[in-house]
């Protein structure tokens, strides 16, 4: 099996948020917090543990607070230092690695998934890359570190692209970009071919894509020129789906837990799941719930 390094991991961090509306209005989807850190970060978190080094984020007009909070803060910094706080500055300067560099990429319309990852290609190289959807919340840094590095064995093996993948329910296929799959073993497919949200009842199977790729320069070309597809969005199904004529496409099955924190409903279970883990708030907050639960079952109590 060839050494394959992964360098350089592109987020694309343009999209409008619709679903998350007023709160996206001004904010950025990607910025809001899962108890005290925002989403992108988690994102890159799980990137560097992979070993990425060049973070590539495809922004917009309304997306400057991402590009400020992996930025320095010298107002902040200063005050931090002159209360002598020594632990909160360790916590800004971890945000990112000295070693990381970070690369910003404006998208001037939302036309999509697929435009937004081709807005980065003049910096990506012919080498393979990740590509992290924030909004998309993987549980836990075992599962979502040992997802990107399986992705990268596969790829090694393959030489070719590598989607991540989850058993989503039969009346939810239509939110997914759903795979026709050829087993390989207990977790690994061959894609035969793609579809962009199917109707119920038309789908290929119930395997669905999630927001992590390991992407080649062949997925590149396929989305120059690519027309307008679902929801008139150049979309990178239609991509993949060309590709796969040049170069064998493979799946993962992800089995740990996905939270999609761009609905309210993904959102709300993360910040409990988070906040009963979280080493500040987990008791307090156990017993808030606990109490609440309580109320829940039995309403007569208070
Ligand atoms: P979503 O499908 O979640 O779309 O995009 P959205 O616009 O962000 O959210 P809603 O559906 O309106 O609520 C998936 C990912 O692709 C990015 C988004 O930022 C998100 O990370 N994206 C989407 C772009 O960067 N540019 C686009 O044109 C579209």
């Amino acid at each position: 099996m060839s050494e394959v390094r992964v360098r350089t991991a592109v987020f694309p961090v343009a999209g409008l948020g619709t679903r998350f509306l007023p709160a996206t209005k001004a904010t950025p989807k990607e910025m809001l917090p899962i108890v005290d850190k925002p989403l992108v970060q988690y994102a890159v978190e799980e990137a560097v543990r992979a070993g990425a080094e060049l973070l590539v984020f495809v922004t917009s007009r309304t997306k400057n607070a991402i590009s400020d909070h992996f930025d320095r803060s010298y107002e902040l910094e200063r005050a931090l230092e002159d209360r002598g706080d020594r632990e909160k500055l360790a916590l800004l300067e971890s945000i990112v690695p000295e070693s990381v560099h970070c690369v910003y990429i404006r998208q001037s319309h939302p036309l999509g998934l697929g435009h937004a990852i081709a807005c980065a290609a003049p910096i990506l190289g012919k080498d393979p890359f990740y590509v992290l959807l924030a909004d998309d919340l993987l549980y836990g840094e075992e599962e979502s570190g040992a997802l990107l590095e399986t992705m990268k064995a596969i790829h090694a093996r393959t030489a070719g692209p590598v989607l991540a993948l989850e058993s989503v329910e039969e009346s939810e296929v239509s939110r997914y970009g759903i795979v026709d799959p050829e087993a390989v073993d207990d977790r690994t497919v061959r894609v035969r071919r793609l579809q962009e949200k199917p109707r119920m009842g038309e789908a290929y199977s119930r395997l669905g894509v999630i927001g992590r790729y390991l992407l080649t320069f062949e997925v590149l070309e396929a989305l120059q020129g690519l027309e307008p597809g679902v929801g008139g969005e150049i979309q990178l199904t239609d991509a993949l789906s060309r590709a796969i004529a040049r170069a064998p496409l493979h799946g993962t099955v992800f089995d740990g837990r996905r939270f999609d924190c761009g609905s309210k409903i993904g959102y709300l279970q993360a910040c409990v799941e988070y906040g009963l883990t979280h080493d500040e708030v987990r008791e307090e907050f156990r017993d808030y719930l606990g109490e609440k639960l309580r109320f829940l079952v039995d309403p007569k109590r208070r």
